[in-house]
């Protein structure tokens, strides 16, 4: 069984492998996405070092020149996918999208340069340093103001976790009434219950089309954007990655690079505080037009582990949420808290749980003295997919697939991670 799952990650892999790029799934996602492809570098490095390299240096051939990395690259056009090249109207020599996504390349490329013997692999991560810090300067210039601390996200499909609940109301107040006529295409490839709605797309669409109408000038949309929020998630994640690329700078010799690191990492940490919400308990997003947290407890909020964050009070508010929603779900981690109404267990970030996320939770339990939560995500993600299969995302109550089949991340995450034969 083992060996019949590890050929078919690695088949998914190889039919998703576009000529040194993956797609994350045929149809549904035709392009190169950022954080969907560090992660499936992930995978090819159990089997093909040189390969997983690859993955991530053509994902920073289409860095643009002040750093920004955007969030798909559209190397070859295709006409299943919108929004595509031809909305966005962003990049120079690739065409790109205009907004970026959770930064865990530094994290990735960390532990892929660690895991490996070979000086080639070695020096070709390596090579990526310079860009990456590049991406984290961006960030700081761009989206992490000084009174937050937090990464600020412009438009939801930033975070990646494009229809959570934490976005209705920062988003309610987006102008939709001169969104021009659109078709969508995923709904041709998923099933709509699956998919955020015919509201969160106009919202998405009308984003896209005032970031255009700025020439994508990330200072003016990071500074009065229609949709500003702190995210979780990304804070959470660019905090680890900094963490990260400092212990890859020391072990590099880019000592020079230390002190603007460390800077980055105390934002961080008072960024991840403006985020605990008294009221909820919880760390959760806040708009940052309206002040207002989210109030909503997610499986990002549970990332202040993967971070190392968190003071004794918060933590244990955290190990109460834990309790709760690990007694109710039949599979962790949801996306969005089982006990709340806006749960939704098959629609996208509404509830469903995603191996990704759940690898970045099962790591910071692990190292935060949390075994048992971290062996409890580990074993529901073997079971899920070699019970569901290697799909986008999973119903955290009956386990079915939502979204997309044969998804690279998931397969990626199966080989590296909950697969492997030495459990992590
Ligand atoms: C989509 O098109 O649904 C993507 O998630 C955007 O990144």
């Amino acid at each position: 069984m083992q060996d019949v799952l590890d050929k078919k990650a690695r088949d998914i892999l190889r039919a998703n492998d576009k000529g040194g790029f993956t797609v994350p799934t045929s149809g549904l996602y035709p392009y190169q996405w950022n954080w969907d492809s560090v992660f499936v570098a992930l995978g090819f490095a159990t089997f093909d070092e040189a390969r997983a390299c690859r993955e991530i240096e053509t994902l920073f051939e289409a860095q643009w020149d002040d750093g920004f990395v955007p969030h798909i690259i559209f190397r070859r056009y295709d006409p299943d996918y919108f929004p595509g090249p031809d909305v966005w109207q962003a990049g120079s020599d690739i065409p790109t999208s205009g907004i970026t996504q959770p930064p865990v390349a530094a994290s990735i490329v960390n532990t892929l340069w660690s895991q490996s013997d070979a000086t080639q692999i070695k020096d070709r991560l390596a090579a990526l340093f310079p860009g990456i810090l590049a991406w984290h300067r961006w960030f700081h210039n761009n989206r992490v103001p000084d009174d937050a601390g937090a990464v600020v996200i412009t438009h939801p499909w930033e975070s990646g976790r494009d229809n959570s609940p934490e976005w209705d109301a920062p988003a309610s107040n987006i102008d939709v009434s001169r969104v021009q006529p659109y078709e969508r295409r995923d709904l041709q490839h998923a099933d709509a219950a699956m998919r955020p709605t015919k509201l969160d797309y106009d919202r998405y669409i009308a984003l896209v089309e005032f970031g255009r109408s700025t020439g994508w000038d990330h200072a003016l949309i990071g500074k009065s954007g229609p949709f500003r929020v702190a995210d979780v998630g990304m804070t959470m994640i660019l905090l680890r990655a900094t963490r990260d690329l400092i212990d890859l700078a020391s072990k590099l010799g880019r000592d020079d690079a230390l002190d603007e690191l460390e800077g980055y990492l105390r934002q961080l940490v008072e960024g991840a505080e403006f985020l605990w919400d008294e009221e909820a308990e919880t760390f959760c997003s806040r708009d940052m037009i309206t002040g207002r947290h989210s109030g909503y407890l997610t499986n990002a909020s549970f990332l202040h582990c993967y971070a190392g964050v968190g003071n004794a009070q918060q933590r244990e508010k955290m190990v109460g949420h834990w309790d709760r929603i690990s007694a109710q779900a039949n599979f962790m981690m949801p996306s969005h808290d089982p006990g709340d109404s806006r749960f939704d267990a098959m629609r996208y970030w509404r509830g469903p749980i995603w191996i990704v996320v759940n690898y970045m939770l099962a790591m910071g339990f692990r190292e935060q003295g949390f075994d048992d939560w971290a062996g409890r995500i580990l074993s529901d993600s073997r079971r899920l997919i070699s019970e569901h299969g290697f799909n986008e995302a999973f119903s955290p109550v009956s386990g079915d697939g939502s979204g997309g089949s044969d998804f690279s991340w998931t397969a990626a995450m199966w080989l590296a991670w909950c697969g492997a034969a030495n459990e992590q």
